[in-house]
């Protein structure tokens, strides 16, 4: 009886013990006592990842068996509210779920897409940005999103480009760790959102720039370019990871254990969680490196993939694999804890519930709207201006507003704008009337009605308006669903009857302003050729419209930078600023088609790297963008020119407002590495600054830069500074300054 009675006791001390310490000890334990309560079933029900849509009784089901760990695609706090109490209070061990969303560029506010917060070259405010984010998502129960999009893409036929920070490395790490740092917050509290770095590697190298085909990085360029925004994510606290569709050098990304297991956990310590792509284990059997879902569950997970995105290749098919022996037991231990680690680093288990009442209080605030519109302001780029901006208020007295983009409330806000509501979306033609509508007339006469509509009536409406406006403010572009997952194209001009719609405009010999909101750089010969000014905001967002407007008027100054090189033609893609330079090097003295003499037989037109028909440089460079004043740059100087490995780089230039307007300069740092055991780029971005400057003044800019920071994966694979000549350029866009060189020992 006695020892019956021990027992007992024993049994009730451990419950007691776990128990207790699942709601008290540090992480780790708590996360132990958790598993080792869990049966197998739960264990792998952790591991699923469910999309659900209003209140489901079957998913509602699977809940209370233990068999989900996370949702994703509900947005309404009541709902997800029930989910979570039966998740919490009606399942054997009450874990929580990790509810989820796509929060890419805001969640109700909207804010530019990222490849125009890149353009603002300000991560201090691009994580004020995703701060709002957070507060207004987490409030309406949304823990965890999927962003940032780390995607390099160095091609404007890809869809995602719109998703992404561009072409760059350096600039690509800057915003992704100030994404991650807003989302996240600096102390983990109920407004934390758990960052999820996504799509885990290369990506944005899809051939063709056709979204979900292969891509051939190797593991050198993976590890000098693709890779480091990724490390720079993890070692900022990124919580989650989102591994890629493609299959790069054949192997999809989701059964790729190089990846996850080598490098994510290997090499770089993450102790968060890996989620899949939507269904991307299951869609290793359609590349042909499964035989089925069964097999293609075991590659995943044994690869390191913790969370089946909608596969349910886990559910189905682990308990089986494990009894198989092909999956190990501990290997489903590990990923359960990497789940259970941040929702108990999420504080979930503390507070699981929403506030229902605050989800609507905290969604548009004044604050949230005016990041936005700074945002929106920072990420225009001014590519061309023969002067007409800004606009001289005390001569112009009418202006048309006219173009499909003037006033479309949705496809202003951009790809991956779940939540975000055209109704609270300030058009540009909303903003121009209700800020400059008492100074000035303003005509709206669209002209054409989306981006893609013929309509040689709606223009000839356009063009006799413009012949009563002192100026014509043309808003043209891509809609929406024209950029992002999926959506790629061939021909990346202007759609529908737009060329045609600016020619007529030009044509009256009034000024043209033109404003683009677009979600790629778009071939821009044409309209450069047929308008004065033009204006770039990539899709700006909720408060695009004042943005630009004030942009216009000139109660904003222009101050941002094209985070992504503007190719010339279609025919020039893959053209980025931070190539290699190549045996045979463009020179400008190369003969170019029509230049070429009749009857030309085998004259050298110049052995070179470059095309008959088109010029080598692009149309607009990495860097690049106007303000409304000159900015002069002295030649950059350095402290020294001889640098040991773990020495400390530092260098100055002095730049001059020539103007009569304050700026704010984007000063950008790029270093070439003249010799390496393995060729380097021509030129790669190491730092930035962006400096106001006032009429006339001058104004000296230091830059420091560690000499370990020249680091890279060379002939033997190792990261390291190698010895020789460097040169350094600090201007204004990646294809002016003159260098200086330094050395290192
Ligand atoms: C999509 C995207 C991914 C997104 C996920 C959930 O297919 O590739 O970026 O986060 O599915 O919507």
């Amino acid at each position: 009886m006695i020892k019956y009675l021990y027992r007992l006791l024993l049994m009730a001390g451990v419950v007691f013990i776990s128990v207790t310490s699942v709601f008290a000890g540090n992480e780790e334990d708590r996360v132990e006592a958790l598993l080792q309560q869990m049966t197998l079933q739960e264990k792998i029900g952790q591991l699923n990842q469910l999309s659900v849509g209003g209140f489901d009784q079957n998913a509602a089901g699977m809940m209370r068996a233990g068999m989900v760990g996370s949702i994703l695609n509900e947005c309404n706090p009541k709902v997800l509210n029930r989910y979570q109490k039966v998740a919490v209070e009606e399942s054997r061990l009450g874990i929580p779920l990790i509810i989820s969303r796509d929060v890419i560029h805001g969640f109700k506010t909207i804010f530019p897409i990222p490849l125009g917060l890149a353009a603002t070259f300000d991560p201090e405010l691009v994580e004020k940005g995703a701060r709002v984010a957070a507060v207004e998502a987490t409030a309406n129960g949304i823990r965890w999103t999927f962003s940032p999009m780390l995607d390099i893409a160095r091609d404007p036929r890809w869809g995602r480009i719109a998703e992404g920070s561009g072409e760059d490395t350096y600039l690509d790490a800057v915003m992704g760790v100030a994404m991650v740092k807003g989302y996240q917050g600096e102390a983990i509290d109920q407004t934390s959102m758990a960052a999820c770095v996504k799509h885990f590697v290369a990506y944005g190298a899809a051939e063709g720039g056709r979204d979900y085909n292969s891509t051939g990085i190797t593991e050198r360029t993976l590890r000098n370019v693709y890779l480091p925004p990724f490390e720079a994510c993890v070692k900022a606290g990124a919580m989650t990871l989102m591994t890629s569709f493609n299959d790069n050098d054949g192997i999809p990304s989701t059964g790729n254990g190089f990846l996850v297991n080598d490098v994510l956990r290997g090499e770089w310590g993450f102790d968060g969680f890996v989620v899949s792509d939507w269904a991307s284990i299951y869609e290793m059997v359609n590349h042909g490196f499964a035989e089925d879902n069964k097999r293609a569950g075991e590659l995943a997970i044994n690869a390191g993939v913790d969370m089946d995105m909608m596969s349910y290749a886990y559910i189905s098919h682990l308990e089986e694999l494990i009894g198989e022996g092909k999956v190990s037991m501990e290997t489903v231990d590990n990923a359960v804890r990497n789940v259970l680690r941040i929702k108990f680093r999420l504080g979930l288990f503390e507070n699981p519930y929403i506030d229902e009442q605050r989800a609507e209080e905290v969604l548009y605030s004044p604050e949230a709207l005016e990041a936005a519109r700074v945002s929106a302001v920072e990420s225009a780029v001014l590519l061309t201006n023969d002067g007409v901006l800004p606009l001289d208020k005390s001569k112009v007295t009418t202006v048309l507003v006219t173009g499909p983009m003037a006033n479309a409330p949705h496809d202003q806000l951009g790809t991956w704008t779940f939540d975000g509501e055209p109704a609270h979306t300030v058009t540009p033609l909303k903003a121009i009337r209700d800020l400059y509508g008492k100074d000035v007339k303003v005509i709206y006469e669209p002209g054409l009605t989306f981006t893609r509509e013929f309509n040689e009536d709606g223009i000839a409406k356009a063009v006799k308006a413009a012949r009563k406006a002192d100026v014509v403010l043309a808003f043209m572009g891509e809609e929406a669903i024209m950029s992002g997952e999926a959506h790629c194209l061939t021909d990346i001009t202007l759609k529908g009857d737009q060329r045609k719609m600016i020619e007529a405009l030009h044509a009256t010999g009034r000024p043209v302003v033109l404003n683009i909101m677009a979600g790629r750089p778009l071939v821009l010969d044409f309209e450069i050729e047929h308008s004065d000014a033009i204006i770039y905001s990539f899709h700006p967002g909720t408060m695009g419209g004042p943005a630009v407007a004030q942009l216009i008027f000139g109660d904003e100054t222009p101050s941002g930078k094209t985070p992504i090189t503007f190719p010339k033609n279609v025919g020039q893609i893959p053209i980025y600023y931070n190539h290699n330079m190549t045996g045979r090097p463009y020179n400008g003295t190369e003969t170019m088609l029509y230049d070429i003499p009749l009857r030309a037989g085998q004259t050298s037109l110049g052995n070179t790297s470059y095309w008959l028909d088109s010029t080598f440089e692009p149309e607009f460079p990495f860097g690049y963008g106007l303000t409304y004043t000159t900015i002069e740059y002295s030649e950059p100087s350095v402290e020294k020119t001889e640098y040991g490995v773990n020495d400390v780089l530092r260098a100055s230039v002095e730049i001059t407002n020539a103007g009569d307007r304050e700026a704010e300069e984007v000063l950008q740092f790029y270093v070439r590495d003249m010799v390496g055991s393995v060729t380097r780029p021509v030129k790669e971005l190491k730092g930035f600054k962006r400096v106001k400057v006032a009429p006339g003044e001058t104004v000296k800019v230091e830059f420091e830069l560690p000499v370990q920071d020249l680091s890279f994966y060379g002939i033997d694979m190792k990261k390291k500074v190698e010895p020789g000549k460097f040169r350094l350029w600090i201007a204004g866009d990646s294809a002016s300054g003159k260098p200086v060189e330094f050395e290192v020992e």
